[in-house]
């Protein structure tokens, strides 16, 4: 693992990239992918600059109801969550993973005034303008961000989180983790927590014709999201996707109660990069997200099977999401 220490000063943000794989090791995993019977690319690639401003748009879009539900979940219930959190100064360190603006990680420093707000998101880059206002906010504050990809393991560097911790997990991103992965991400979390805990938000099962147009909007905004992963592989493999060739997919597995996003190739063709080649038949999917949706005692469940002994869950008069604060 390299560390590079991008800036340091008291008083302003820390930031720290951590390389946990060479890019040799994430062209490999994306060729893998491309050449499998099932075309599959993992959703963390989905973010690069622009796609990570098309997700903050996709967060507007009327259809697309989990980050206002939960902004409403945590304000309505800001008191309890706080108070089930260990109140004001109970917490040492922060950690927002998957911070990206830190908008939600600001709502929760206001509420717990923590020493420490650690923001973990895939590159240190999608912190920098979130974290410089929250030091701007919080000048008190020890402000540290960091570029990680824990898709794979939280391995966040030494000595960045101190005292008792808080995780946060916002947006229902653990709905990207299959069940049976989610289970050592949580136990992994649960095992640095130590006496503090995790607050993590949760999309729940719902009818089809509410959870279809949020991943499929009228003005295209999540099909761009989805093509814009063409773009970012031709970067990254030398590929050849012409986006035209391509139609954004958003269906509901019910079988496995999750959403499922592709790319669908319009005509046959055959996609070439450097030093390999796969046809796709006019059809031909290529997967790139799962969004699981829960029920809330599955959830639990779920937290339970990772070891927490103790949850408490808050959810909207619609039922559409539940924040859960697991811990013990
Ligand atoms: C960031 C993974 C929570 O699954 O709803 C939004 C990503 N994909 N629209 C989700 C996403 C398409 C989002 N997460």
């Amino acid at each position: 693992m390299r560390e590079t220490t991008l800036a340091a000063a008291t008083g302003a943000p820390l930031f720290i990239q951590v390389y946990n794989e060479d890019q040799e090791a994430s062209r490999a995993e994306l060729r893998r992918g491309l050449t499998a019977r099932v075309p599959h690319i993992a959703p963390k690639f989905l973010y690069d600059a622009l796609g990570s401003r098309l997700f903050d748009a996709i967060t507007e879009l009327p259809e697309y109801y989990p980050t206002r539900t939960e902004a409403a979940i945590l304000d309505a219930h800001a008191e309890a969550i706080a108070a089930a959190i260990g109140g004001v100064g109970s917490v040492g360190s922060l950690v927002d993973l998957g911070a990206a603006s830190c908008a939600k990680g600001l709502r929760l420093i206001r509420l717990l005034r923590p020493q420490r707000y650690v923001a973990v998101d895939i590159s240190v880059e999608f912190l920098r303008a979130g974290l410089t206002q929250v030091q701007r906010e919080h000048p008190q504050l020890q402000v540290t961000g960091v570029g990680l990809d824990f898709s794979a393991a939280l391995n966040l560097p030494p000595a960045c989180v101190q005292g008792r911790a808080a995780y946060f997990y916002a947006g229902s991103s653990i709905g990207n983790f299959t069940p049976a992965d989610a289970v050592p991400f949580l136990a992994g979390v649960r095992a640095q927590a130590k006496a503090g805990g995790l607050l993590i938000g949760v999309d729940l099962v719902k009818a089809e014709e509410l959870l279809v147009p949020a991943y499929d909007d009228a003005l295209g905004v999540t099909a761009a999201f989805n093509l814009n992963l063409l773009l970012h592989l031709n970067r990254l493999l030398g590929s050849d996707f012409a986006v035209r060739d391509w139609r954004h997919v958003a269906l509901f597995n019910r079988e496995h109660s999750r959403i499922e996003m592709h790319l669908e190739a319009r005509r046959t063709l055959t996609l070439h990069w450097d030093g390999g080649e796969r046809k796709f038949a006019q059809g031909e999917r290529l997967h790139t997200e799962n969004s699981y949706k829960y029920s809330i005692d599955r959830f639990d469940a779920l937290l339970r099977d990772a070891g927490f002994a103790s949850t408490k869950c808050w959810t909207d008069s619609n039922r559409w999401f539940a924040v859960f604060w697991a811990s013990g």
